[in-house]
């Protein structure tokens, strides 16, 4: 195992009803002007911005808000946020109030460092810049997917130059509080829980993917936390009332990314940076980007690093091994993964995806310009592997 850090500050306030609490969680954490950011409208037409702006009224808390996050969130709504901030009143610093999913809270996270810095945010996405400040932001949670309620991540597409890039800056942007009630997530449309549902799994693949060594701890919780959601999935999508099943599958969303399931590991996440570049240049919906892209990077790398993917075929899948050769148990593992998929109603290739004639050349070319080359650890993966990989998502 490696040498590691955890430090996962946030403040997590999880059940039912518990939207009313924020305002007394803003106070808690220092607010007294709060900027309220959300999406499309999901959270009007469900009443739950109406229940939020309530809380802090009664808190006495005064607020603004700034909705239209657009899911792959934009630069251009980050600048917009960060001049909204400059123009209010500069007496006290304002708090964050993320009230959505994983495009909400990022674009949240990137106006709170954004507006601390005297350059343009996007600066810290490209490495030009590092964080030394950021407002605070509290979550509360409409879908488990991304898992930014409790990462240190933000995703962010600039339109001008078409980049998607991942900043991460745990100390800066982790945020201070999450309010997670499963039953805000009863209204999502079943295509957002069957991608948030892959998101969360591949979050936890990325990090189980390693070459390190003695990860016995590490191995077995994320082997846990993906056999519940396996269990639980399927639940969901038939019962999307089913509080129960909302639960366990919004916990595990938050337990797939926050760190834990990594803890002492080199990562991966070549198939994120590799989705990436499709919901950059197609739009696509990030966790169903997935779906098609993982099996076809887990069928070229273990190839020529087969241990984790017989692992996790036999531990997760239950695949059979006596007897069998290990890239046998791996294709029966790949199959399996895609069926479970399927089974939720994603897409396995670029045409089920929406993506008829993708352009492999420009991915590529995007991927290594944004990311370097090699890209990922399990294996290095230079160009004619990555297009290789994209070849097989046809
Ligand atoms: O915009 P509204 O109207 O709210 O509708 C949203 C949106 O259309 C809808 N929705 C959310 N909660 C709902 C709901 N509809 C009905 N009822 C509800 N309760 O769902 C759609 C998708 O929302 P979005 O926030 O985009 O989903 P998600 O949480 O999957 O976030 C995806 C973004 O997060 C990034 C992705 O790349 C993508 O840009 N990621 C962020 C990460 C991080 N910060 O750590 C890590 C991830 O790997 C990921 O890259
Ligand atoms: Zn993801």
């Amino acid at each position: 195992m490696e040498n590691f850090t955890f430090c996962s500050p946030t403040e997590f306030v999880f059940g039912r009803d518990t939207e009313k609490e924020v305002g007394q969680l803003c106070c808690k954490h220092g607010a007294s002007r709060v900027l309220i950011i959300y999406g499309g409208g999901s959270v009007v037409r469900s009443g739950l911005l109406q229940r939020v702006e309530q809380s802090l009224t009664t808190a006495g808390l005064s607020y603004e808000t700034l909705g239209g996050v657009k899911p792959n969130p934009e630069d251009g709504l980050v600048r917009e946020g960060i001049r909204k901030i400059q123009n209010m009143s500069a007496s006290a610093p304002v708090f964050l109030l993320a009230v959505g999913g994983g495009s909400v809270i990022d674009t949240a996270k990137a106006i709170a460092c954004g507006a601390c810095y005297d350059g343009d945010f996007w600066d810290f996405y490209i490495g030009k810049a590092k964080i030394q400040r950021a407002l605070p932001v509290g979550v509360v949670l409409t879908i488990p997917a991304a898992g930014s309620e409790g990462s240190g991540n933000s995703v962010i597409t600039n339109t001008a130059t078409g980049q998607k890039i991942s900043l991460r800056s745990p100390e800066h942007l982790r945020p201070v509080f999450s309010i997670m009630n499963p039953e805000l997530t009863y209204t999502l449309p079943p295509y957002q829980t069957a991608s948030g549902i892959c998101d969360m799994m591949v979050h936890i693949f990325e990090r189980y993917f390693t070459n390190t060594p003695e990860t016995n701890i590490t191995d077995h919780l994320a082997e846990g936390v993906l056999r519940s959601i396996i269990e639980q999935a399927p639940l969901v999508m038939q019962h999307p009332q089913d509080y129960g099943a909302r639960a366990n599958i919004m916990w595990a969303g938050m337990l797939a990314h926050n760190g834990l399931c990594g803890t002492g590991h080199v990562e991966d996440w070549a198939s994120h940076f590799m989705e990436h570049e499709l919901s950059a240049l197609y739009g696509v919906t990030h966790g169903a980007g997935l779906a098609v892209v993982f099996p076809a990077w887990l069928t070229v790398v273990s190839r020529s690093n087969p241990k984790k993917a017989v692992q996790l075929a036999v531990r997760v899948f239950d695949v059979p091994y006596e007897g069998r050769h290990e890239q046998e148990i791996i294709a029966e593992g790949i199959a399996r993964l895609r069926h479970f998929w399927t089974s939720l109603g994603l897409p396995s290739n670029m045409r089920e995806l929406g993506i008829t004639d993708p352009d492999i050349d420009l991915l590529v070319h995007n991927l290594h310009e944004t990311k370097g080359e090699p890209i990922g650890n399990y294996v290095r993966l230079d160009r004619i592997l990555t297009r290789e990989i994209y070849d097989h998502t046809r």
